[in-house]
């Protein structure tokens, strides 16, 4: 089978990896993928939300499946796209609907669902700028610190923690009235705060049964202790080792249950994967948000743990048969290390030579911002690489990552030496 992988950071080159490996597949082609992709499938130059050039790419060359890694073609509709034309229209399309899509596309939607199905998060409102005083005094009866989220899609930066009413009231007029992060801040959710530690779930689904996939804990922070910038994701592990069978348990029975029978009460026919960003208060969990995609590079250390074929458990997505398949994880521990560009997640160079892949020999190396050029693997992107180890404990299979990156360089490299600190 020939498929299609719309995307170009690690989580891509993560399942062009996995999917490499079945025995069904012919050729993976990845749009427009990264210098990693490229060494083991066909990179095509196409932008994920250019749907025509999507169309031609995928009749030219017989492909039977796509597979949507970031959440923007989802939110715009690639899927709808398919359902809508005749020639594609019985092509499969891994990743929900615009309807499905508005879990991760509006914080507004995804709250008033949770509140419908009683699924267990943050207490909140929405305003926009013709209720603003409403939206202060609903700030008014919440204690700090305050949580304000505009509503639509805001490249991971639409989420403001104020630790003071004044602060909070000031941000707020500034995401509804001046419109501070464009049409994404026209509703704002303002939200309790949730104490705890976070990690995330991730669930795939043909819209009747799923599959639970390994849990994973993310490092945003750019700085060791977690502190300074926000980034993409600075490292991640898996299993999450307080993640035990007791609360995995609370987030089936209070979460993915409860999540999958409301998708199916709404009449969304949800096909894809649901990434459940969760706290843990106390071994008790909640919602942070619900993404529509797999997370990066938490699919760098969740997929190398999936013992079973990818492609088959796609196509039991396709064909609504999920259940009757198989599925098996590793027990072992995976852990990725995210080797970035220096000055990211603030202005920094591309360009630059990497070298020293070749001697990697213990990690997998999954390319995130990197490009072939004259021969050379250069850097393109902020995140650059991720480098992935397994082992049976986290202290051994970071081990093994750090000692991957001892051999890779390149200009202004910079990582965090902390990944897995607080476990
Ligand atoms: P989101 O885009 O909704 O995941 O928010 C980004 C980050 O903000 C999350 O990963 C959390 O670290 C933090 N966050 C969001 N909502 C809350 C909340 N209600 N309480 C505490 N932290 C939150
Ligand atoms: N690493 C977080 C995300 O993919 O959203």
């Amino acid at each position: 089978m020939n498929v299609l992988i719309l995307g170009s950071g690690g989580r891509e080159h993560a399942f062009t990896y996995k999917l490499t490996q079945s025995k069904k597949i012919s050729q993976v082609f990845v749009a427009p993928g990264n210098a990693g992709t490229a060494n083991i499938a066909k990179n095509v130059n196409i932008n994920p939300t250019d749907f025509n050039a999507i169309k031609n790419l995928v009749l030219t060359n017989a492909i039977e499946m796509v597979i949507v890694g970031p959440e923007a073609p989802l939110v715009e509709g690639v899927h709808d796209f398919f359902l809508a034309d005749n020639d594609l229209k019985n092509i499969p399309v891994i990743g929900p609907k615009k309807d499905g899509a508005l879990l991760e596309g509006s914080k507004d939607f995804s709250k008033k669902f949770m509140q419908k199905y009683g699924i267990p998060t943050a207490k909140y409102q929405s305003f926009n700028k013709n209720n603003l005083e409403l939206g202060y005094q609903f700030l008014e009866t919440l204690s700090p610190p305050y949580v304000l989220k505009a509503d639509g899609l805001a490249a991971g930066k639409g989420v403001l923690i104020l630790n003071s009413i004044e602060e909070a009231k000031a941000e707020l007029k500034e995401m509804v009235s001046n419109q501070k992060f464009g049409e994404a801040s026209t509703t704002v959710v303002i939200e309790e705060f949730l104490k705890g530690i976070e990690l995330s779930v991730f669930v795939l689904t043909d819209g009747k049964s799923y599959k639970i996939l390994p849990s994973a804990k993310d490092y945003k922070r750019i700085g060791e202790g977690d502190t300074g910038l926000n980034t993409g994701g600075m490292g991640a592990i898996s299993p999450v080792p307080f993640a035990d069978k007791s609360f995995l348990k609370k987030v089936e029975d209070l979460i993915v249950k409860p999540t999958i029978d409301g998708l199916q009460k709404e009449g969304i026919d949800y096909r894809g994967f649901i990434f459940i960003g969760l706290m843990n208060d106390n071994g008790n969990p909640s919602v942070v948000e619900y993404n529509v995609r797999m997370g990066d590079p938490e699919t760098e250390v969740v997929l190398p743990r999936v013992e079973s074929d990818l492609l088959d458990l796609f196509e039991g997505v396709a064909h609504q048969n999920l259940e009757e398949k198989s599925f098996s994880v590793t027990s072992k521990t995976a852990t990725t290390v995210m080797l970035v560009s220096g000055g990211y997640p603030e202005a920094y160079e591309k360009g630059h030579e990497i070298s020293g892949l070749e001697n990697v020999k213990d990690s997998i190396v999954f390319h995130a911002g990197t490009n072939n050029i004259n021969d050379k693997v250069v850097t393109s992107g902020g995140r650059v690489m991720a480098i992935t180890s397994m082992a049976d404990t986290i202290e051994e299979a970071l081990e093994k990552s750090y000692d991957s990156i001892n051999k890779i360089h390149f200009n202004k490299m910079n990582y965090r030496k902390d990944i897995g600190f607080d476990l």
